[in-house]
């Protein structure tokens, strides 16, 4: 178990006193998706990951969450429309996660959240989910935080959602702090207009095991997750380096070994984690078939089935004749 403070109390210690909610507040923060990975932590209550990460933001694909007081002794919470059991897994992490910011007697709130990317799919519902709760927290109580505080206190809901509270590339640096503040994402200036990602759904079926699980097993019995950290940061170096000189082919090579390296110590794990399917790995051999005709096509994965490939504007037709179910994105292009 930790030694550390709770993360209770670790966000009691920052919040401003005896902040009463408002009538309403509503907020959005988009998904993201990591070029150079999370996987494996250091402290599991306060999700404090053993490496750095980088991402790129889903622009306006992500989660969109209004709170507001209710009477009664419980919260609601409603999901797409769908009031969602307190007794099920999604709302209990909610209501945990508001229990972090409010006091007890405090007036009971409902939730209404829209994801309008599939939840629990591998398209990283739970970064968009917990990063716009923690806005619209911020937002009904009027805590005024700051961009690393709602950035290190989104992480307490899901690791990945520090980096959802900001645009574009994001860094989320590990920290070295025992209560964990230091860890937390921050914006690159860098902009890549040209930058494209497709979300392939190859299978839409609920994953066996959550990333949450599996990275844990994967830290807990893969002998093979000793060299993680090591190649992360060489990675994290690389993805750097390709941002600053818009190198599409450095980014996208890195972004894939770091994906398929990752990949290996979950496949690396006891009992064995392999997350692919064989639309997966047909997938994977028709983007390197596609490289070794000239197209400069890459993809990462995540804890899941689905690819998300890699690509420049430029390039968007012919991925899209070779994929055309894919849903492309343009992080950095206004709306
Ligand atoms: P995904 O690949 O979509 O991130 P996970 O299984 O890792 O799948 O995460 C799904 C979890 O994320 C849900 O059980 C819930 O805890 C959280 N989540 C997803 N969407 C929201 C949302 N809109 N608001 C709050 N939490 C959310
Ligand atoms: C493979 O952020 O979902 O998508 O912190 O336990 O909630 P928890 O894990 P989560 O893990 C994301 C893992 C990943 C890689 C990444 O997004 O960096």
């Amino acid at each position: 178990m930790s030694q550390n403070p709770s993360p209770r109390q670790i966000v009691q210690q920052q919040l401003p006193k005896q902040a009463q909610p408002g009538p309403q507040a509503s907020a959005f923060a988009p998904s993201n998706i990591a070029l150079c990975k999370y996987w494996g932590k250091r402290d599991k209550a306060l999700n404090l990951p053993i490496n750095p990460s980088l991402s790129v933001s889903l622009g306006q694909l992500g989660s969109r969450t209004e709170l507001s007081p209710i009477d009664g002794a419980e919260d609601r919470v409603i999901l797409n429309g769908e009031v969602q059991s307190l007794e099920g897994g999604f709302a209990a992490k909610v209501v945990s996660f508001l229990d972090l910011f409010r006091q007890p007697g405090s007036p009971r709130l409902q939730v209404d959240t829209h994801n309008n990317i599939p939840t629990a799919a591998g398209l990283a519902s739970s970064a968009s989910g917990f990063a716009a709760l923690m806005l619209a927290v911020d937002k009904l109580y009027n805590f005024g935080l700051s961009p690393e505080q709602l950035s290190a206190f989104a992480r307490l809901g899901s690791g990945s959602a520090s980096r959802s509270i900001f645009e574009g590339f994001v860094e989320w640096q590990m920290g070295v702090r025992d209560d964990g503040m230091d860890s937390h994402a921050r914006p690159l200036a860098q902009s890549w207009p040209n930058f494209r990602i497709g979300l392939l759904t190859l299978t839409s079926a609920a994953k066996s095991v959550g990333s949450r699980a599996g990275m844990q097993r994967t830290v807990d019995t893969a002998h093979l997750y000793q060299s993680w950290p090591l190649q992360a940061a060489a990675d994290l170096e690389r993805i750097h380096q390709a941002i600053e000189q818009q190198d599409f082919e450095l980014l996208g090579a890195t972004a894939e070994q770091n994906a398929l390296s990752m990949h290996a110590t979950m496949i690396a794990s006891w009992p064995p984690l392999l997350y692919w399917q064989p639309e997966s790995v047909a997938a994977m051999q028709q983007v390197w078939a596609l490289r070794e005709q000239g197209l400069p096509l890459y993809f990462t994965m995540d804890a899941g089935p689905n690819l998300k490939l890699l690509f420049q504007g430029q390039d968007q037709q012919a991925v899209l004749k070779a994929f055309p179910s894919l849903q492309v994105v343009a992080p950095f292009e206004a709306a």
